[in-house]
C-alpha cells in the first residue's frame, strides 16, 4: 500500500486500490469485498467531498416507520438504524397512536449559542462591561448575520458569566438560526466578534465555538390514548397503563434506568437525525445534558392516568436542520426530507420529538408487558436466517422455521438451512 502521507492525498478511488491491492494481509475475499462493485460511483463522489480519506460509505439500513399522525398531518418518518425492532416499535405506537387522534407537538424558537472565552486582566466587573457594549457588538456583527436576518433569524441577546475557578469569562451570543443547524454562523460569530470582546474587556481570547447545548431550541411532543385500547400479554389496558406510569417514574428516579430509558427515546431520534443528515453527536449532546439539568441524570418523558386515558409528554433539546452540512446534500438526506413533505427546521423538531416520544412509549410497553425479548428474538431470527445462507424471499420464510424450531445457535442455523433448501428444491 502506498504510505499514509500519500494516501490522504490520493483520490477516493485511488485510495480503494490501493487498500484492495496494498495490504498483504487481506485474503483474497477480503480484497474483493473492497472492489468497486456493489459501490455506488455517485456517493463515492459525495464520501469524498463530506469527509477525509474516505474510501467508501457505509450503508446503515434506512426504514420508513409509520405510519405517523403528527398535529393532524399523516407522515411516514424515515430512519437510518443498525438495530432490528426499532423501527417496527416505532411503527407499532405510530400506528396505534393514530387511531386515537396522534401526537401533539410544539417548539420553541430556533435560537442557538455562540461561546467566547476571553482570559488575562480581568475580574467578576467585566461582565458589566461586555453587557454595556450590547449595541455596538450587535453592530459589529451586522454584515455576518445579514442573510440570517433576512430570514427572520439574526441577533437576539448577549450575556456574560464568570467563571470564577479559571478566572475566565464567558461570553454568550444567541443567534437565532432558522432552518439551519448554525454551526458555522456561530463559528463565525464568535471569531467575528472576539477583537471586540478584547478591546471592550482588556481581556485576550482563548477560544470561540459555538455551544451544543441547544437548550433555547426545544421542541415536545404529547400523546393521549384511552388505557382500554392498550392491553398486551395478559394485561389489561388499566394495568399496562398503570406500569408504564410506574416504570417512567421509576426512570425519573433511578439515574441507571434513566440512561436506558433515553438511549430507547434516541432510537427514534437518532436514527431521524442520520436519515436526514443532521448532526447526531451534537444532538445526543444536548439531549443527555438536557436530561441531567437539575442535577442529577432522570427520565425525559411522563405518563400519567387521568379519566381512564394514558398521557405521554416529552421535553427535550433538538436543534434539526433542514439545510447546510450534510442535510439536503447527501442524496438520501433529500429524499428522506421529502418524504416529511419538506419541513422547517423547527416543523422537523417537533416531528423528532414526536418519533421519540412513539419509540418510548412502544418501548415502555414491550417491557412491562411481554419483555424486550420477545420482539428481538423474531428479528434476531431474520439475522441468522441471512447468515445462515438464506437470501431474498428465503429470509422471511427461513426466519419463521427458525423460530419454530426456536433455534438459536449459527451452527444450528446452518446446519438445518442445508436440510431446509433440500427439502423446498424438493417440493418445487
Ligand atoms: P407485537 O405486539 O408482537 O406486534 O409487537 P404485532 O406483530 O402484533 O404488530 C403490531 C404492529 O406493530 C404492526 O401493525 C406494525 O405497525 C408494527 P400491523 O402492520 O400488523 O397492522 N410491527 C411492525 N412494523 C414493521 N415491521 C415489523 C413489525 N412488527 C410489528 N416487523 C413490537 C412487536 C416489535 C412492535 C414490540 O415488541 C415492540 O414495540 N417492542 C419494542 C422494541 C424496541 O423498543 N426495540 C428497540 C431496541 S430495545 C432498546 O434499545 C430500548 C429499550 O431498552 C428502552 C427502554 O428500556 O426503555 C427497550
Amino acid at each position: 500500500m502506498t504510505s499514509w502521507k500519500s494516501f490522504r492525498k490520493e483520490p477516493i478511488r485511488g485510495r480503494r486500490k490501493s487498500i484492495s491491492s496494498g495490504i498483504p494481509s487481506l485474503t483474497s475475499e477480503q480484497r474483493t469485498d473492497f472492489s468497486f462493485t456493489g459501490f455506488d460511483e455517485n456517493l463515492l463522489d459525495v464520501s469524498e467531498v463530506m469527509i477525509e480519506q474516505a474510501v467508501g460509505y457505509f450503508g446503515v439500513p434506512l426504514g420508513l416507520a409509520g405510519p405517523f399522525t403528527i398535529d393532524g398531518r399523516e407522515i411516514r418518518i424515515p430512519m437510518a438504524t443498525e438495530e432490528p425492532s426499532v423501527v417496527a416499535a416505532a411503527s407499532f405506537a405510530g400506528r396505534l397512536l393514530s387511531k386515537h387522534g396522534g401526537i401533539n407537538t410544539q417548539s420553541t424558537e430556533p435560537v442557538m449559542v455562540a461561546q467566547v472565552f476571553l482570559e488575562g486582566k480581568l475580574n467578576p466587573s467585566s461582565t458589566e462591561k461586555v453587557l454595556n457594549a450590547r449595541n455596538s457588538i450587535k453592530e459589529h456583527l451586522q454584515r455576518t448575520l445579514e442573510s440570517m436576518e433576512s430570514r427572520g433569524g439574526g441577533w437576539r441577546d448577549i450575556s456574560a458569566r464568570w467563571i470564577a475557578p479559571s478566572r475566565t469569562l464567558s461570553v454568550n451570543i444567541q443567534i437565532d438560526v432558522r432552518d439551519s443547524m448554525g454551526a458555522n454562523l456561530l463559528n463565525s460569530v464568535a471569531e467575528k466578534v472576539s477583537p471586540i470582546l478584547e478591546r471592550i474587556t482588556g481581556g485576550k481570547v482563548l477560544m470561540a465555538i459555538l455551544s451544543n447545548k441547544s437548550w433555547d431550541r426545544t421542541a415536545s411532543a404529547r400523546l393521549s390514548i384511552p388505557i382500554d385500547e392498550f392491553g398486551g400479554a395478559g394485561f389489561n389496558g388499566k394495568e399496562t397503563a398503570r406500569r408504564i406510569v410506574r416504570a417512567a417514574r421509576i426512570a425519573r428516579e433511578d439515574p441507571d434506568r434513566a440512561i436506558t430509558h433515553n438511549k430507547g427515546i434516541m432510537n427514534g431520534i437518532s436514527a431521524l437525525a442520520l436519515a436526514t443528515g443532521n448532526d447526531t453527536r451534537a444532538i445526543e449532546a444536548s439531549v443527555h445534558a438536557y436530561a441531567a439539568r437539575y442535577g442529577h441524570y432522570h427520565a425525559l418523558s411522563q405518563y400519567w392516568v387521568e379519566e381512564n386515558t394514558l398521557h405521554g409528554s416529552l421535553e427535550l433539546p433538538l436543534p434539526f436542520a433542514v439545510t447546510g452540512g450534510a442535510v439536503g446534500f447527501h442524496p438520501s438526506s433529500r429524499w428522506c426530507l421529502d418524504q416529511l413533505g419538506n419541513p422547517d427546521g423547527p416543523g422537523l423538531s417537533r416531528i423528532a420529538a414526536a418519533l421519540g416520544l412513539a419509540q418510548n412509549l412502544a418501548a415502555l410497553r414491550a417491557l412491562v408487558c411481554e419483555g424486550i425479548q420477545k420482539g428481538h428474538m423474531n428479528f434476531h431470527a431474520r439475522r441468522l436466517a441471512y447468515k445462515a445462507g438464506a437470501r431474498g424471499d428465503c429470509i422471511s420464510a427461513f426466519a419463521t422455521v427458525i423460530c419454530s424450531e426456536n433455534i438459536r445457535s449459527y451452527e444450528e442455523a446452518s446446519q438445518r438451512f442445508t436440510s431446509w433448501t433440500e427439502q423446498v428444491d424438493v417440493e418445487t
